[in-house]
Parts: C-alpha cells; sequence; structure tokens
C-alpha cells in the first residue's frame, strides 16, 4: 500500500499550510458540537434540546448505525434504545478491534453500505471511532479504494449520505474532536495516519459516565496520550493562540485531574475533567499535528506493541527537551502550572519533574529499558525505527528538525532514561 505521507510533495507542503510564517493568510478551527455532562442520553424533561431532539433534526430517514467494540457495546445500546424510542431505526456493528486494522474498517464499511444509515455513531475508544471515521469515507466515497491516500489536501466531500457523532468511552485520543485517524496496516505492521477536513465528526457526546469503568492501566495511558497532544500542540510551530487556549487548559487539567482518575476511577469530578481535557487536548492538536512524541511513540509502540497512550507519553519529557534549545514556548506551560523559578533553565528544569512526578503518580516506567524491553532488541529495531520516526507525518510539525543522527539519540536516551541535551 501507498501511503500520503511517504509523498514528498504533500509532507512539504503541510507544515507550511499550517505554521506561523504564512497564518496571517487564513487559520480554520473545526469543532464539533459538544455535549458535556452526567446522563446525556436521559429521556427526563430538559429545559434545552436534548441529544435525541438534535438527532431528529439532523436525520430524515432516522437510520443510525453504531460502530463499537466488545467492551463498549453496553454503552452503544443504550444510545441506540433512546434512538429507537425516538422512531429510529438502528443497527449495532460491535466488531471494532483495537489499532483499527484496514481489514476490519473495510468489515465495517461493508456494513454500513448494507444498512444505509443517515448518521453514524461512534461509541468506544480511539480505535472505534477511528474505525468509524475511516468506514464512514468508504460509505460515503466507494471509489476510494486506498485509505492510505486520505491526506488533509483532499477534497473528500462527505455527509452526502450520513453525519457522524462520537461517544468517546476514554479520556485520551482526542479523536472525537480531530479530522485524523490512525489505522494500521496488518501486512506492513505499520501505522497508517488519515486526515481531512471532513473527518471532524459532527457531533461529540461527552458524558463520563462512559469512562467510569476505565481500568487505573488504561486511564494512565490515555491520559498521557491527551497529555502528549496538549503539549506538542501547544510547542508546534503550526500551533495559534485559540489552539494553544485549548492546549493549555488541557495540561493544566490533565495534571490535576489524571492523577486523581488513575486512583479512584469512581471520581465523577475527575472523570468528568479528563474527558473535557481530553477533547480540548484533541482540539488543540486536531486543528494542526502533532510533533516528536507521537512521531517517535508511534515508531517504538507499533514495533513493540506498547500501547499507543502509553508510547506516546513516554516521550514527552525527552520531546520537550528537544524542543527547548529552539523555543521558549515551555514557560507558557509553566505559567499554567504555576512552576516558579528565577531563570528558564530553572523553571525548564522544575517542568521536567513535574513531568516525572506525575509518570510517578501513574506508576509510568521512566524509559522503555524499565518498561521491560531488552537493550539487544531495541538496538536491533534502530534502524525501523528511525525510519519510522523520521517519516511519521507528526516529525514534520516538530519545532525543530530531526536527523538521522539525532533521532538515534532521541532513542536511546529514551531507553536509558537520560536527558536529551543535546
Ligand atoms: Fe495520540
Amino acid at each position: 500500500m501507498a501511503y500520503w505521507f511517504q509523498d514528498p510533495g504533500i509532507k512539504s507542503l503541510l507544515p507550511l499550510a499550517t505554521s506561523t510564517s504564512i497564518k496571517g493568510l487564513v487559520t480554520f478551527f473545526n469543532s464539533p458540537a459538544l455535549v458535556i455532562g452526567a446522563n446525556s442520553l436521559a429521556e427526563a424533561f430538559m429545559p434545552q434540546p436534548s441529544i435525541v431532539d438534535i438527532f431528529t433534526t439532523r436525520c430524515e430517514r432516522k437510520r443510525a448505525f453504531f460502530v463499537t467494540d466488545e467492551f463498549s457495546e453496553r454503552f452503544a445500546r443504550k444510545a441506540s434504545k433512546v434512538l429507537e424510542g425516538a422512531g429510529f431505526a438502528t443497527c449495532i456493528w460491535n466488531r471494532a478491534l483495537p489499532e483499527a486494522p484496514i481489514d476490519s474498517v473495510r468489515e465495517c464499511a461493508a456494513e454500513m453500505t448494507r444498512f444505509e444509515p443517515d448518521m453514524i455513531l461512534a461509541v468506544g475508544g480511539g480505535s472505534v471511532i477511528d474505525t468509524a471515521k475511516a468506514a464512514w469515507v468508504l460509505y460515503e466515497r466507494p471509489d476510494v479504494t486506498d485509505l492510505g491516500q486520505v491526506h488533509p489536501l483532499n477534497l473528500l466531500g462527505l455527509r452526502k449520505k450520513a453525519g457522524l457523532a462520537a461517544i468517546p468511552t476514554t479520556s485520551g485520543t482526542g479523536s472525537e474532536c480531530t479530522m485524523a485517524a490512525v489505522l494500521h496496516d496488518t501486512e506492513t505492521r505499520r501505522k497508517v495516519p488519515i486526515a481531512n477536513g471532513d473527518l471532524f465528526p459532527d457531533i461529540a457526546i461527552l458524558d463520563p459516565e462512559f469512562t467510569m469503568s476505565m481500568p487505573p492501566t488504561l486511564t494512565a495511558g490515555t491520559g498521557l496520550d491527551a497529555l502528549a497532544h496538549a503539549v506538542d500542540g501547544v510547542m508546534t510551530p503550526a500551533s495559534n493562540d485559540i489552539t494553544d487556549a485549548m492546549g493549555l487548559r488541557a495540561i493544566r487539567l490533565i495534571f490535576r485531574y489524571l492523577p486523581r482518575a488513575y486512583r479512584n476511577g469512581k471520581d465523577r469530578e475527575a472523570r468528568l475533567r479528563m474527558h473535557i481535557a481530553s477533547s480540548m487536548a484533541g482540539m488543540c492538536f486536531g486543528q494542526n499535528s502533532c510533533a516528536l512524541t507521537h512521531g517517535f511513540g508511534h515508531a517504538v509502540g507499533g514495533l513493540f506493541g506498547i500501547h499507543h497512550g502509553l508510547s506516546v507519553g513516554m516521550f514527552i519529557p525527552y520531546a520537550m527537551q528537544y524542543y527547548r534549545s529552539v523555543t521558549e514556548k515551555y514557560l507558557e506551560i509553566c505559567d499554567v502550572l504555576a512552576i516558579p523559578g528565577r531563570s528558564p533553565e530553572r523553571r525548564f528544569a522544575s517542568l521536567m519533574k513535574r513531568v516525572k512526578g506525575l509518570f510517578g503518580e501513574l506508576d509510568v516506567p521512566p524509559s522503555f529499558r524499565a518498561l521491560g524491553i531488552e537493550r539487544a532488541a531495541f538496538e536491533a529495531r534502530m534502524e525501523e525505527m528511525v525510519l519510522f520516526a523520521l517519516e511519521d507525518i507528526d516529525t514534520f510539525f516538530s519545532p525543530r528538525p530531526v536527523t538521522r543522527e539525532q533521532a538515534e539519540r532521541i532513542l536511546r536516551c529514551a531507553y536509558d532514561g537520560r536527558d536529551v541535551d543535546f
């Protein structure tokens, strides 16, 4: 399969299209309509239009297709019942798989095409929402035979058949608020990010009740994913004032509420604030891109089978250390975290301590060695990791370019838990 992110022409255009150097031309900010709060699917009287009212006005044919997985199916069934009560015909497809393999996307699209919905509801974590986005493309555009070619410069023209609503059951991917989806090519064992302005969902329902049963390790991994989105989204030169507002607030919320949600999954306030933080982080990086946390996290995580959020989260300190020689934007992160210091250097050192302290509270190891990867195995995949990291589209949005040699050094620092001091 050919991937759009290997095309040198597209690669060179993307960072330019969003960089601050030409930002004066035009900037878009896209967001779904957000429904925020517990008990979002209640049928009791509400003073304002309910979710059912919103769906009813948007769907002339009233045909709702749910994309979910075995874990989140119970939430999809709950939402489906509410819509059936309003006269919708519904269909639940519950075979979404972790990492959204492309074969699974095709199976979902075939079912979707048979059912002919005018609303698609993705109920689940990031892989479920990403599966729904990619299947939606194939449903609307059967002429698109190669998902690896769906990129931000295409004009897809979706929504002629259906809209998309996302009901996340984890707080981290932010996919409910982004134009991206990360698929998995099982043949090449590569992550395949697709992105297009049409892929922003129309509606996102942020109900903390759906996240209460997440186990602690998933809470930590997904929460660190959100933190990586916010940190990179703020640090990339493609950021702007609106995305910064989203990202900086998300960072503050994550530092405050992620440890609480990790310690006590039933802490409703912490779950709600993490859900909001995750979506805000999504709106931050989703308008432009992540950077090295994801470029490197994808490479290592894909090759060693590490959870996405954990692998990208573990790169946060190393990426920030690498950015530091070209930008002082980290000082804005210090501001929102109320990190004092007489000099930028001291404040940065304190910020690194806070990040490592957060890792400690979440029982996240500080290095890939501590995670249990053998040195020989890590070194044996070095060439592939460097290649994948340098080819990853997120790497192109780094505030500081990366050479092959620097990529190797960053990877070895992250393996040993050493500071990136070059
Ligand atoms: Fe991510």
